[in-house]
């Protein structure tokens, strides 16, 4: 279909929009908020949970302005005594099938609830509560992600996450009407699933009822964020580490990835990125060069000194055996540059093709 460009009315003011786009995506060009909680630019719109809805001149119903698609000359409003009538009514739903704190406003997890977010800025409807909780799925032995069914939404985020973008199918929706979950085939764990731990289901949440287990329930105020680059592979995805503590003595107690749309890894990371930072304060982690001394022991050096002492061994072994005695194997964290030096290294400086890079496959 080739891409038309045209105008549309949203609250009276004229924008400009294009075929394909839908309200929600010309709303937010143009700095008009539309409310949502199913939406991830990274997936199918699928309409599912109803807070988006806006007017649509000629039509009878609401529609969903995240999966409304424009068309010339449609005039649109977002900001309604109807639509204000329809969120309280569907926030009184939401609020009568989740768990509330002592307040009576969605509880908050060590992961943003957004549906507080926006029942604190509209008044719900006071309904009677659903006094059927939701069945969960035993997570006991899966390390990394947990999942409150009484805090989920029903929004289908992580069940379309891991399709279409995980492309393991690993959740899904089950049952019916109040004991609808996201269920595993059999209820399994996830490690008994094609689960690949990515952790991207929680990343979309968007009320918390999935989170990491290894991180704090809830961040302290001065909590860091700061923004870096995983160095499990060459990729070069972002990551942000949030830090507790102070310089010298800060700690990475989460990782997250920057917003989608923001960075290389467009809001997505793998189970290493996200969740593998243990290593950054083990105890056993090695934090300069060492070099094995005539006692047997590991001794400081600095990384000249290692490098040349590295440097002459290879050399000894090249003299008696031959280049063929060496083998050189990079590591998978290494970039595809320093990947290049190395076989060149092994190649042309001490004249061997056993170079090998960890994670080939
Ligand atoms: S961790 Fe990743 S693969 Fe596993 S269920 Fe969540 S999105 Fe799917
Ligand atoms: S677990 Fe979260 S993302 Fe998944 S359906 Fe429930 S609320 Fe939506
Ligand atoms: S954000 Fe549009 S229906 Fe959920």
């Amino acid at each position: 279909m080739s891409s038309k460009e045209f105008d549309i009315k949203i609250n009276g003011e004229t924008c400009s929009a294009k075929t394909g786009e839908t309200v929600y995506e010309v709303a937010a060009r143009e700095g008009i908020e539309i409310p949502t909680l199913c939406h991830d630019t990274r997936l199918e719109p699928a309409g599912a949970c109803r807070v988006c809805l806006v007017e649509v001149k000629g039509q009878r119903r609401l529609e969903p302005g995240c999966a409304w698609k424009v068309s010339e000359g449609m005039e649109v409003t977002t900001e309604s005594d109807r639509i204000e009538r329809h969120r309280k009514v569907l926030y009184g739903l939401y609020l009568a099938d989740h768990r509330l704190d002592d307040d009576g406003f969605p509880v908050e997890t060590a992961n943003d609830n957004q549906l507080r977010r926006l029942a604190n800025e509209t008044k719900p409807l006071d309904l009677h509560p659903v006094d059927a909780p939701r069945v969960g799925r035993p997570e006991d032995v899966n390390p990394y992600i947990s999942f409150d069914p009484d805090l989920c939404i029903l929004c289908a985020r992580c069940t379309r996450y891991c399709d279409e973008v995980e492309a393991v199918n690993a959740i899904t929706l089950s049952n019916r009407g109040s004991q609808t979950t996201i269920a595993t085939a059999g209820m399994r764990g996830l490690l008994d699933t094609t689960c690949e731990l990515c952790g991207g289901c929680i990343d979309t949440c968007p009320t918390g009822a999935l989170v990491e287990k290894k991180s704090p329930d809830r961040l302290p105020a001065d909590a860091r964020k700061i923004r870096s680059t995983c160095n499990f592979c060459g990729v070069g995805c972002q990551l942000d580490l949030h830090v507790v503590g102070t310089n010298g003595d800060g700690r990475v107690v989460k990782i997250t990835s920057p917003p989608p749309g923001e960075t290389v890894n467009d809001g997505n990371l793998c189970v290493k990125g996200r969740f593998a930072y243990d290593f950054i304060h083990h105890e056993d982690r090695i934090t300069e060069p060492l070099i094995r001394g005539e006692d047997g022991e590991l001794h400081p050096a600095s990384w000249d000194e290692a490098i040349a002492y590295a440097a002459e061994g290879l050399l000894k072994v090249k003299e008696k055996y031959g280049p063929d005695a060496l083998g050189f194997v990079s590591s998978s964290r290494c970039t595809g540059e320093e990947n290049y030096l190395m076989q060149k290294l092994s190649r042309a400086v001490y004249g061997t093709n056993n170079i090998h890079q960890c994670s080939a496959t």
